[in-house]
Formats: structure tokens, C-alpha cells, sequence
């Protein structure tokens, strides 16, 4: 089948490349000339794991390609993903989807035959039915149908979950258009389920299901700060909720707040929708309000631990919203870092593969460092804020010999508070006393 994706950022990619493993005829358009020039000569521009030697592979292959112009792209596909951004409105906090109804303008002068035009970008409810009409407005002979193509794909596992999908849904208003996407999707029947649901009911699963994650972590965060208080353990508290099936155990590690691209700009999305069709939706509204409260706590906490030391020097291990990616869009470790730089000047960061990321954001308000030691030479406290597996194993004992003042606030909860102690340190953590 030939498949052309319309934008290659963090959805764009790995779904071409994962498309283009599957045998399908791949091209990607993007409006920016470093970022194909980049690709087609071989060079990947976002860190995705294992998606390098897949993309190396079908480059090779001829089975990716990469061109600026959408005529190229869109001529003779079968399906055209439309895989742009949606950021949230500056003042409306709505999604903004300026670039989705752009592509739909320019692709709409060359779509050819029967083609399949899919939203796999998150976009609110009604957005398929407004494309469909920008489609028609601009070339009235087009013989298409839209349909809503949800993504769920993580971002750092996203060839993972690629592959291994939960669910694949498909919000077709056509049995032709859900006939095109079976076709598409059939390496994955019998693995996993398919739903076919209205366009409508596709766009709203997307946004239902975010939100519902960002609220069950605001949930375990809520009973973090509660255990802190009553002298419970929250890890422990986690692991017996999470073996109730009906619960699961996912999602339920407390930490510093969710961030990342998608959940902050999904639930105030939704949040903006329910008071659009006058049902509110107040417990994202409640998870919005307290998720980001929580970040400024954070980094309150860390100034707290510090404020008897003179000019204390603050060593911040992660800076990516999560770990396993490079993207420090909305990221908890950000936003608390530039809380923490309210206060103190003297901070020194280390991230495995935010550095760069991080750098465009807060310039030269820190010190870079070029490993974890480094970072917390002479240091008065360590304070962790990505879940990089790398700090799992420090080494404790060389910390304590480097820092000035052994004290550790690690809030992913990753290291073994029994170890830590035994080393000397004072360690404070999630919802724990
Ligand atoms: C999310 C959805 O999971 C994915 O299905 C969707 O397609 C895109 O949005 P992503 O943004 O890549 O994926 O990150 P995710 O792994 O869901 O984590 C989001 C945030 O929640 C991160 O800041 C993470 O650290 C935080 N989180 C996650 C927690 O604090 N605790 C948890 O238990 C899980």
C-alpha cells in the first residue's frame, strides 16, 4: 500500500518506519528542509529506541522517503496519516489546529482516485467532520473518506508499542475506509483487537484514555502526599492496589507530576471540550489544577533542603519528562528546575539525552555536566527527576566521597532507601516519611 505521512515528528516517524517494515510504501513530507534533508541522507532526528536500524534498513530499501513536497507524497497514495502538531492554544489552552487544517488544504489539490485521509494526530471530537469539509471546499472531484486513526504509542517505546498495540482503533464512517485500514493493519490480526466505532468515538477514545492515565497518576500522587503524612510506604500502598486487576498496576508510580507532550495538552484539550458541550469535566479539571501545583511544591521541597547551606550547589539528575526519550516539552524535571533557579543559582544538570533539549529551553541558567559525577561534585544535595535506568545504579559510595553534603531527594523513588542510608546519606522520597 502506498502511505503518505504529513509530518515527521514524534507520531510521524516511528509509524512511517513501522508502516515501511510492514511492507507498505512509505513517504514522509514535512515543511522543514533540515529535517528531510537530514533524514533522506540517513540521519535520524528524533532518539526513539530501536527505531535506528529500522529506519536504516528501509531507507536502504527504498520502502521510507522523504520530500518537502506534498504533491509527491500524496499522488497516487492509498491513505494519506496526517501526523502534524497540535499544540495547545496559548490563551484557550484548546488544541490548536492550524496545522492540521493547513495539510488538509494543500493535500486536498492532490489526492488521486480513492484515498483514505486519516487523523493520527490527537484532535478534538468533530475535527474529522471539519477536514472531511475543508477537503470537499477545495477540491469538490475528491473521491476520499476521513477517518480518525488514534496513535497510543509512547514516546521512547513508541517502535515497542508499534508493534505490540493494546487495541487498534479505527473511526471509520465507511465500511470502504475500515476496509483500507484492515487491509493496512492485517500483520496484527489475531494479536491484538480491533475496534471499529464511529468517527466521533474514535477521536473522543484518544483524549478519554489520556486523560484517565494523567488522572490515575495524579490519583497515586495524591495518596503519595497522604502516605507522607500518615507514616505509609506509597510503593507499597502501589503494589497492593495495582494486584487488583480491576486496578491494574500500571501508571501508579508516584513521582513529581506527568508532563511530556501529550497528557498536559490532552486534558486541558478535553477539559476545554466539556465546558464547549456544557459537560464539565471536573475531575480533569481538579487533576490539571493539582498536577501542575505539584511541580511547584517539588520544587519547593528541594529549596527547603538547602536553605542552611550558603549558596547551596544543587545537582539535578534528569531533565527529559520521562525516561527512555530525549523531549523536554512540558517536562516535570523543567519546570521544577526553573522553580528551583528562582531561588539558586548555583545548579548543575545531567541527563542522558536531554542535554541538548534542555539547553534551548533554559540556556545558560546551569552547568552542564558530562556525567552524573560531575554534576554532583562538590554538591550539597542530588536531586533526581527522570527515571533513567543509569541512576538506578550510581555508586553510592563514590557520591558520598564527591559531594559536599551527603543528602539525596529522589523523586522517582528509584533507589533503595536502605542502601542509601547505609551509605551515609540523608534520603528523602516520594510518599514516604
Ligand atoms: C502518552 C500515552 O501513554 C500514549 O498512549 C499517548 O499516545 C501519548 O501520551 P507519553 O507522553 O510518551 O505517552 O508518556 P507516558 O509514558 O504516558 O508518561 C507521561 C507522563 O506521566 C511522564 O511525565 C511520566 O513520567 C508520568 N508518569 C507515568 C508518572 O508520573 N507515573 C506513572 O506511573 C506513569
Amino acid at each position: 500500500m502506498k502511505v503518505a505521512i504529513i509530518g515527521t515528528g514524534y507520531v510521524g516517524l516511528p509509524t512511517g518506519v513501522g508502516l515501511a517494515e510492514l511492507g507498505n510504501k512509505v513517504v514522509c513530507v514535512d515543511k522543514i528542509a533540515e529535517k528531510i534533508d537530514s533524514l533522506n541522507s540517513g540521519k535520524i532526528t528524533i532518539y526513539e529506541d530501536g527505531m535506528e536500524e529500522l529506519f536504516q534498513k528501509n531507507l536502504k530499501k527504498g520502502s521510507i522517503s522523504f520530500t518537502q513536497d506534498m504533491e509527491t507524497a500524496v499522488k497516487d497514495a492509498d491513505l494519506v496519516m496526517i501526523a502534524v502538531g497540535t499544540p495547545p492554544h496559548p490563551e484557550t489552552k484548546e488544541a490548536d489546529l492550524k496545522y492540521i487544517y493547513a495539510a488538509a488544504e494543500e493535500l486536498a489539490q492532490y489526492l488521486t482516485g480513492y484515498t483514505v485521509v486519516a487523523t493520527k494526530s490527537t484532535v478534538p471530537v468533530g475535527t474529522g467532520d471539519e477536514v472531511e469539509a475543508i477537503i470537499k471546499r477545495v477540491n469538490p472531484d475528491a473521491n476520499c473518506d476521513v477517518v480518525s486513526l488514534p496513535e497510543f504509542l509512547r514516546e521512547g517505546f513508541a517502535i515497542h508499542d508499534f508493534f505490540n498495540p493494546d487495541r487498534i482503533v479505527i473511526g471509520a464512517n465507511t465500511t470502504k475506509a475500515q476496509e483500507v485500514l484492515l487491509t493496512l493493519y492485517k500483520p496484527f490480526k489475531g494479536k491484538t483487537e480491533f475496534l471499529l466505532v464511529n468517527r466521533k468515538s474514535s477521536e473522543t477514545i484518544k483524549y478519554a484514555s489520556n486523560a484517565f492515565l494523567a488522572m490515575k497518576i495524579h490519583y497515586i500522587n495524591e495518596m503519595a502526599n497522604f502516605c507522607e503524612k500518615a507514616g505509609a510506604d506509597i510503593n507499597e500502598v502501589a503494589k497492593g492496589m495495582g494486584l487488583d486487576s480491576r486496578i491494574g498496576k500500571k501508571f501508579l508510580n508516584a513521582g513529581p507530576g506527568y508532563g511530556g507532550s501529550c497528557f498536559p495538552k490532552d486534558t486541558n484539550a478535553m477539559a476545554q471540550m466539556g465546558k464547549k458541550y456544557g459537560a464539565r469535566l471536573n475531575l480533569i479539571e481538579t487533576t490539571i489544577a493539582k498536577n501542575d501545583e505539584r511541580k511547584v511544591e517539588m520544587g519547593q521541597r528541594v529549596i527547603d533542603a538547602v536553605k542552611d547551606y550558603k549558596d547551596g550547589k544543587i545537582a539535578v539528575l534528569g531533565l527529559a519528562f520521562k525516561g527512555g526519550t530525549d523531549d523536554c516539552r512540558d517536562s516535570p524535571a523543567m519546570e521544577i528546575l526553573n522553580e528551583i533557579l528562582r531561588h539558586s543559582s548555583n545548579v548543575s544538570v545531567y541527563d542522558p539525552k536531554a542535554m541538548e533539549n534542555a539547553q534551548k529551553l533554559i540556556g545558560d541558567k546551569v552547568v552542564y555536566a558530562n556525567d552524573a559525577y560531575e554534576a554532583c561534585k562538590s554538591a550539597d544535595i542530588l536531586v533526581i527527576l527522570t527515571e533513567w535506568e543509569e541512576f538506578k545504579h550510581l555508586d553510592l559510595v563514590k557520591l558520598k566521597q564527591i559531594m559536599r553534603h551527603a543528602r539525596i531527594m529522589d523523586m522517582r523513588n528509584m533507589l533503595n532507601p536502605k542502601d542509601v542510608k547505609n551509605n551515609g546519606f540523608v534520603y528523602s522520597c516520594i510518599g514516604m516519611k
